[in-house]
């Protein structure tokens, strides 16, 4: 059988005509075909989508226009990109319309987008899908919908559908009668009960299994639920805000996603930027999590050496702002006043194997070929923070642990010695084992 296959136009090249066309072609393949092979149906499926797509984009672009020119009669050229207002301006705007942020940061202008067009979802009960990588700020982008709709003082309910076993689906979302199956002691509500009036956050939708995209689908469409074992329907008027970190889109052309479902859910669809998509905002970041964090331990903001601020403003986080907050939480609780590598968790610290080779390099006086740094002054700064350090541990050495003789030796201030101490993450008392009298160590 012979399908279209030229791709359809682009977006900017899209008319009614050339729509028409392809829907045509569409339509005389279904009549004309004796039958279709599973392949060919889902290539028609994909074309169909696709065709919607576009007459949807018309659709919405006319109305831009239409808008754009008044009164909707004349047709005028299509508006070129809105210029955008400079992302300091765009959250002022926001912060003057009373816009409540829940304690979002962040002024890039893909970040500043989504909270846009969450200001404006908010007061509509309108499904809305929000989507980026993990710890990109989801669910707390779900909060600030909630927060500035009129459901505001209603539940919010947070529903992790990827961590529900399938038989317990039903159950935890609709509730269930008293005896419903074995363990139903009790009537209990369901989820979509409990966010009656408010907000129901089904976040990890596309966790959700195939059988469970039917009975929500049936929820969206009729607004009512059944708790399992009861016959009576009861009406829900919960708005739905969905949060995934796949493609949605994707998995619905597999087939693993509804595509009914999906449609319906992302009526607005908002898309959060990943953490290395805004990487000019990582040292207000630092700032930000770092008052945070000093405000929670009652401490003052933590500093970082300059290595450790060259490695946290290098490094990938694949868990986004969550990693990037927990890392600043971490050395806030960890360090002293300032924090080092050592500081990190081992698993991303690139100091807890440079240290060492750097020590036995150092012996071997070939410390710069273990070092890999980007430029020559961090190269200075890495061999100077190394002589430091190796200095600090031989001096120890020398003096059994003895902070006070140290200083006193190198004619310093002691406060400032044990500032450096602090700093490389040296302990004077691991010094002192070495010295305590072989009777004595049996003693203890
Ligand atoms: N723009 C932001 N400003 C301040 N804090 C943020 C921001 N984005 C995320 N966070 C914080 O990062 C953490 C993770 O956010 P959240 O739980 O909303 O992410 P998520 O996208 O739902 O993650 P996951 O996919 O892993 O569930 C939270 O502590 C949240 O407060
Ligand atoms: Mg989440």
């Amino acid at each position: 059988m012979k399908l279209f296959n030229q791709g359809l136009p682009g977006r900017s090249a899209i008319t009614y005509a050339g729509l028409l066309e392809k829907i045509e072609i569409l339509r005389s393949t279904l009549r004309w075909a004796s039958h279709l092979n599973r392949a060919e149906i889902e290539k028609l499926l994909r074309q169909s989508t696709a065709l919607r797509d576009d007459v949807m984009q018309l659709s919405h672009l006319e109305r831009f226009v239409k808008a754009a020119s008044g009164d909707g009669e004349a047709t005028p050229a299509l508006p070129s990109e809105p210029t955008l207002a400079p992302p300091g301006e765009r959250r002022r705007a926001l912060r003057e319309r009373s816009f409540i942020f829940e304690g979002t940061f962040g002024d890039n202008p893909k970040l500043l987008e989504a909270l846009e067009v969450a200001e404006k979802a908010a007061p509509t009960d309108l499904p809305v899908l929000i989507d980026g990588e993990s710890g990109t700020g989801k669910e707390l982008m779900a909060k600030v919908i909630h927060a500035n709709g009129a459901r505001a003082d209603k539940p919010f309910i947070s529903v992790n559908c990827g961590a529900i076993p399938d038989n317990l689906l039903e159950s935890e979302l609709f509730g269930h009668k008293k005896g419903a199956f074995t363990g139903a002691s009790n009537d209990r509500k369901g989820k979509f009960e409990s966010a009656h009036k408010g907000t129901i956050f089904l976040d990890e939708i596309g966790e959700l299994p195939l059988a469970g995209q039917v009975k929500l689908l049936r929820v969206l469409e009729a607004h009512e639920i059944q708790r399992v074992g009861s016959d009576e329907t009861m009406i829900v008027d919960a708005r739905i805000v969905a949060a995934t970190n796949k493609d949605l889109r994707r998995l619905s052309q597999e087939g693993r996603f509804r595509e009914d479902l999906f449609y319906r859910l992302c009526v607005i669809h908002v898309t959060l930027p990943a953490l290395r998509e805004r990487k000019d905002e990582i040292p207000l970041l630092f700032a930000f999590f770092g008052d945070e964090a000093a405000e929670i331990l009652k401490r003052r903001p933590v500093k970082m050496t300059p290595r450790l601020r060259d490695f946290l403003l290098n490094y990938a986080y694949p868990g986004n702002i969550r990693e990037l907050r927990n890392l600043i939480y971490r050395i806030s609780c960890l360090a002293g006043d300032t924090a080092d590598l050592v500081h990190l968790p081992n698993n991303i610290r690139p100091a807890a194997r440079t240290a060492n080779d750097v020590a036995i390099a150092g012996a071997n006086g070939s410390a710069h070929a273990l070092l890999s740094p980007n430029s020559l002054s961090d190269a200075k700064r890495a061999a100077s923070d190394e002589a430091e350090r190796l200095f600090l541990q031989h001096g120890l050495n020398e003096v059994g642990g003895t902070v006070a003789e140290l200083a006193r030796r190198c004619d310093m201030n002691r406060s400032h010695l044990q500032m450096l101490l602090k700093k490389h993450g040296i302990h004077s008392k691991d010094f002192r084992k070495q010295h305590v009298p072989v009777e004595e160590k049996r003693v203890q």
